[in-house]
């Protein structure tokens, strides 16, 4: 394990949202529920099972005060604003996403700090980008401000490695689809919710429309990503921007077909809405041979693969959402 020390802490800020719930739980599980902390600017969850922080990206003195205090020697930071909810107010998704960051590095930098995770995205392509394997480095054009906020993240990233020696990591994750987390407003989160609505027996009306096919992959595979990435050695990390990574892409009719086979009764409609737009300035899929080449990735889930797994995993914890709350997180 380079550089993940038995001594000090490991800090994962946004830790409530869809990624830190599932890297929260590896985390623990890997390192010992005591080694990491849990951190997001919402309250502690009921039933917590390791150190929770209170803490707002924003503060850069807090961040680095936690830091201080609980000797962290690694740092995920995930607090962002994603896609769909970052087009609805795009000053304040700008905000949230560039200083959070900001901060991170600049933890990083003046404390004892050793390592941050940053998570960039797709959607730092934009209509101008190949659409088919889309390559490590290519045209950049995003025209959300989720993906210019992403775009802008990676050069920073790079810049504070080149010019401060930052060990910053990062990986442009696809559309992820998971159990555990609740989906937090981005464009691929239908992949997401139509699991919710098959299993409560319920028709699913699809705000991207046939044939919008995404890069996707099931948590499972991101999570292992992101944990290989953090422990490789740093002389194979070549790439200090972010890394391209690919598990599998479709379109909803997809995996729809795919839910159905399994739930005969399953149907979906399909009523595009804004988010079709920010879909479609997105790649259909991923060329990801830096990643494999140099980390060795190798994702373990195919589609049809994911989607046992996913109702599975929903079935056993009773975990798809009831209606009302469902209703209540898309106002
Ligand atoms: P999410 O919205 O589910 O979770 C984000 C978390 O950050 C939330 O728990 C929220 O409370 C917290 N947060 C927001 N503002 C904060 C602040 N000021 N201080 C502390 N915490 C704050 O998002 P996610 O899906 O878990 O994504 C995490 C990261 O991964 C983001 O950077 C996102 O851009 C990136 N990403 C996600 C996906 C995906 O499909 N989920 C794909 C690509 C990249
Ligand atoms: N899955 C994310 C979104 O849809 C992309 O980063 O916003």
């Amino acid at each position: 394990m380079d550089n993940q020390s038995s001594t000090g802490t490991i800090l994962v800020i946004g830790a409530l949202g869809q990624i830190g719930s599932d890297l929260v739980h590896a985390l623990r599980l890997r390192y010992g529920s005591d080694k990491v902390i849990a951190a997001d600017i919402r309250p502690a969850p009921a039933h917590g099972s390791g150190p929770y922080l209170m803490l707002d990206a924003l503060d850069r003195e807090a961040q680095m005060e936690a830091v201080r205090q609980h000797k962290v020697h690694t740092i995920y930071n995930l607090a962002a604003i994603l896609s769909a909810k970052g087009e609805q107010d795009p000053q304040m998704a700008w905000k949230i996403n560039m200083e959070s960051l900001m901060n991170s590095l600049e933890t990083v930098r003046h404390t004892e700090a050793q390592r941050l995770f940053w998570p960039s995205s797709i959607a730092v392509f934009g209509p101008t980008s190949p659409k088919e394997n889309t390559p490590q480095r290519t045209v950049m054009e995003p025209n959300t401000v989720y993906g210019i906020s992403k775009q802008a993240g990676e050069r920073w990233c790079e810049y504070y490695f080149e010019k401060y020696g930052v060990d910053v990591r990062s990986i442009r994750y696809p559309g992820l689809i998971s159990y555990r987390g609740k989906p937090g407003g981005g464009t691929t989160d239908y992949a997401v919710d139509i699991f919710h609505h098959a299993l409560r027996g319920e028709a699913y009306r699809c705000f991207l429309q046939v044939g919008t096919r995404l890069p996707m992959m099931y948590m499972p595979d991101a999570i292992k990503a992101t944990i290989s990435l953090m422990e490789a050695p740093g002389t194979l990390i070549k790439n200090r921007s972010s890394y391209n990574l690919s598990g599998m892409s479709f379109a909803p009719e997809e995996i729809y077909a795919e839910i159905k086979r399994l739930l005969p009764d399953f149907e979906m409609t399909y009523l595009p809405d804004f988010r079709q737009k920010i879909a479609d300035s997105w790649p259909g899929s991923i060329d990801d041979s830096a990643a494999r080449e140099d980390w060795g990735w190798q994702e373990s889930y195919s589609l049809p693969e994911m989607v046992v797994d996913m109702l599975d995993q929903l079935k056993q914890n009773g975990a798809y959402l009831a209606p009302a709350l469902e209703e209540k997180r898309s106002r």
